[in-house]
């Protein structure tokens, strides 16, 4: 990459519902749903998971789930566990899927990850694995960065927003937009990810249901070196470089 490559960051849920209007045809997507999705998601793959298929609904979940009937359903609505699923959307319960093809709908991150469908590559972002993203990006140099904080319900999630700032530090100087410039302020502000992480709404919200545990996981920076990219829907580990 150079300086000229230009970074821009999707902020909230209202931007992401115009993806697929933009050309993002020359675009790298990264998405960003630190609590807790795309933590999950990389959790699993880190642990030996095959392939995770993000589906926008519960009912494309069942639907999909009919034609894959060894997969484990996964996800959550208002944060909890969807009846009659197998996991819910806590990374703790991503850790022992070694092997297994995972169907996901959460409410924010399988949105936000299928609004990216027409970029040239989508990978899948997380504070877990910002190393290794960095590392990729680097080498595969694309021309535009798109990175999508996935947010909460409608709202800007601050979580989102510390993994893209901290993203945008691992890269280096580019040619960041104002939003850009903005996520790298937020990680600017918070040495520790895991006061960011704490101090968001979902980070709040997890901790008031005795589910800290999982916002101390999503925020261990670099604790994995898998990237995870998206093709036709379906996300898999890119092979180590
Ligand atoms: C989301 O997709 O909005 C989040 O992952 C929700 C959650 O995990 O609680």
């Amino acid at each position: 990459m150079t300086p000229s490559t230009v970074v821009d960051v999707v902020l909230n849920p209202a931007e992401i519902a115009l993806l697929p209007q933009r050309d993002l045809s020359g675009a790298t997507c990264v998405v960003f749903d630190v609590l807790r999705a795309t933590s999950s998601m990389i959790t699993a793959l880190a642990n030996g998971a095959a392939e995770i298929h993000p589906v926008r609904t519960i009912e494309d979940a069942l639907e999909l789930k009919k034609q894959m009937p060894d997969a484990v359903l996964a996800g959550e609505r208002n944060g909890d566990p969807i009846e009659g699923f197998d996991v819910g959307n806590s990374p703790l319960e991503y850790r022992d899927l070694a092997g297994r093809k995972i169907i996901t709908t959460t409410t924010n991150g399988t949105l936000a990850l299928r609004a990216c469908e027409g970029a040239n590559r989508v990978l899948v972002g997380a504070i877990l694995n910002i190393g290794a993203l960095a590392e990729e990006l680097r080498l595969s140099e694309p021309a535009e960065i798109v990175i999508v904080c996935a947010g909460t319900f409608a709202d800007f999630a601050l979580e989102d927003a510390m993994g893209a700032g901290l993203l945008i530090e691992a890269l280096g100087p580019l040619d960041l937009t104002d939003s850009a410039c903005a996520a790298l302020a937020v990680a600017g502000a918070y040495p520790n990810p895991l006061d960011a992480l704490r101090r968001a709404r979902n980070g709040r919200a997890l901790e008031a249901k005795g589910r800290g545990e999982e916002v101390e996981w999503c925020a261990q920076q670099s604790r994995f070196t898998v990237v995870g990219s998206m093709e036709r829907a379906v996300i898999r580990p890119l092979p180590p470089r």
